[in-house]
């Protein structure tokens, strides 16, 4: 087998984590030959520099990644733009794309993977849901046989960090600092606070799992930042905890589908899930629930899930492919604040 030379675009919590795994994991095929990022002085001297080959080139600009002739570009900076037309260059001049950004894949996912597809590399982005947990590989190739009509958890880490470390007691903006200081919160942590990264989360999830896509601006979606201390007292006199749940629910032609703060009552596993543990239930038709649970953030988990998706690329396995359609936002559950 040729080996493949990677190029790393972002050496933060997650690409520098991903420079260790790789080095650690000491994989045959792979060469990590280039790494892009605004200030490569700063980090060559972070402690996971130690484990980038001498060999590799670091650089500030971008074209001697996008102009080189790397094979797969694995891209961890986040964001919309101007991510998309790198990504767009680095496929249309032949390289796959390994990614990590899920506001990129919610809301511009369909038209990079045609364009992927289009020019016979591959795309893929199983690193984006749930970090560590193969929720995105586990729907793609161990459910796909299924007719999954219903797509429910927990897929932000810090909300979960948060709202498990209330429900001890703690204060919300303690336990705020806290996720930052320890990398699991977005660079802005209102995307995490506020729904948005979650709900991101549940449109990738939809489009895989319910085969719909979805505008993520449609989905309601509920902020964390008002839950306080006497909410998890009156939780508790209701058998319940509070966390921060994510649903989308085929009902006819459309979708079902919101993020908020819910009562979980203390008998259902999604009231079990403490600190950054992410627990996503994918119901099926003929399979039933399948349970995937795990680490949903912070660099070490997530990097090994941006190294599984890089080595199902160097060894070409595909994923399964089905056919999806758009599927507006309607309705609202029942009892949108409780999970039954
Ligand atoms: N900020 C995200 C979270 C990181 O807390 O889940 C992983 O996507």
């Amino acid at each position: 087998m040729a080996t493949k030379k990677i190029a790393l675009l972002g050496f933060g919590t997650v690409g520098s984590s991903v420079a260790k795994v790789l080095a650690t994991g000491k994989f045959a095929g792979v060469e990590l030959t280039h790494i892009y990022n605004r200030d490569v002085e700063r980090k060559k001297s972070t402690p996971n520099a130690k484990f980038v080959p001498k060999t590799t080139v670091w650089t500030e600009n971008i074209n001697d990644v996008l102009s080189s002739d790397v094979d797969i570009v694995i891209e961890l900076i986040g964001g919309l733009d101007p991510i998309e037309s790198w990504l767009r260059k680095a496929i249309t001049s032949g390289k796959s794309v390994v990614t990590a950004n899920k506001q990129l894949i919610a809301y511009r996912g369909a038209g990079l993977l045609r364009l992927a597809k289009k020019h016979n590399v591959q795309l893929i982005h199983g690193a984006a849901v749930a970090g560590g947990v193969p929720v995105i590989p586990g729907l793609l190739q161990g459910q796909a046989g299924d007719q999954i009509t219903r797509i429910r958890g927990i897929v932000n880490g810090t909300c979960n960090f948060i709202l498990s470390k209330m429900e001890a007691g703690a204060e919300y903006a303690d336990v705020l600092a806290e996720a930052q200081a320890l990398g699991y919160a977005e660079a802005n942590p209102s995307a995490d606070v506020d729904g948005f990264d979650a709900r991101a989360k549940l449109c990738i999830l939809s489009r895989i799992a319910l085969r719909a896509e979805l505008d993520p601006e449609q989905v309601p979606t509920q902020s964390i930042s008002a839950v306080q201390a006497i909410d998890f007292a009156y939780a508790k006199e209701l058998g319940c905890t509070i966390r921060q749940i994510s649903a989308a629910e085929l009902v006819g032609a459309t979708v079902q589908a919101r993020v908020a703060p819910m009562l979980v009552p203390n008998t259902l596993p999604m009231a079990w899930s403490h600190g950054t543990q992410n627990m996503v239930v994918a119901s099926g038709r003929f399979g039933g629930d399948v349970v995937f649970s795990g680490h949903g953030a912070g660099g070490e988990p997530t990097a090994v899930a941006v190294v599984s998706d890089l080595l199902a690329v160097v060894h070409g396995h595909s994923s399964v492919e089905l056919p999806i359609k758009k599927r507006v936002v309607t309705g609202d559950f029942l009892s949108p604040h409780y999970l039954r």
